[in-house]
């Protein structure tokens, strides 16, 4: 039977083996974002990007997406908890590589942190995306000078690499240097 790819597993905040969440916050807070959206794969059971963002002040609204049920049920526990939580940060469980650009709006950044990482032929055996037809439907999202962000230190790296590779080449990206342990990709203004 075809099972959703989805991830039986929970990832606590580690900075020192995954700082990508936190290096994000850091670049958010240091550039003075306020009242951006964000996209955001991987929330972790942490939850940190929707929980610094709703709390710092910046007003920045974080969508998050987890393939894990237990994350996602942090998620709900966090929200019934601090329900003001809510007005800025929602998190969906499911498939990234089943992203469907009807459902998104436009975002100013798109953390795409653990790309390559979990995409395997079990998705294929339900015709999900691959990791560069999910990049480029949120590319297409991104507003003119917004970004698109990887995670350097990810071990599936490489496979980044390519995707943003074919970023540039296809879409109208710049590399837009580095920040800590990120690697940012920048729209064009039209
Ligand atoms: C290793 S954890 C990292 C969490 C967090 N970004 C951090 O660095 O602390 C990987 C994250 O990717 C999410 N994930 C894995 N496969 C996914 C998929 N196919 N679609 C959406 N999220 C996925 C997991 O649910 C988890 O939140």
């Amino acid at each position: 039977m075809t099972k959703l790819n989805f991830w039986n597993e929970t990832w606590s905040l580690d900075e020192a083996q995954c700082p990508c969440d936190l290096h994000f916050v850091d670049y958010l807070e240091e550039k003075g974002v306020k009242g951006a959206a964000i996209f955001h794969f991987g929330t972790g059971n942490h939850h940190i990007v929707g929980l610094k963002m709703a709390q710092n002040g910046s007003n920045n609204a974080v969508l998050g997406i987890t393939a894990s049920p237990q994350e996602y049920d942090d998620y709900v526990e966090l929200l019934i908890k601090n329900p003001r939580l809510g007005h800025t940060y929602k998190a969906y469980f499911g498939d990234i590589y089943q992203i469907d650009a009807r459902l998104l709006p436009e975002f100013d950044y798109v953390a795409l942190f653990h790309v390559g990482e979990f995409r395997t032929p079990e998705n294929d055996a339900y015709g999900a995306l691959t990791d560069l037809d999910m990049t480029l439907v949120l590319a297409d999202k991104v507003k003119p000078g917004g970004e698109v962000l990887f995670y350097k230190g990810s071990f599936a790296y490489d496979k980044a690499e390519a995707v943003a590779k074919e970023l540039v080449k296809l879409r109208p990206f710049d590399d837009a240097g580095e920040f800590k342990s990120l690697k940012i990709y920048r729209k064009r203004a039209r």
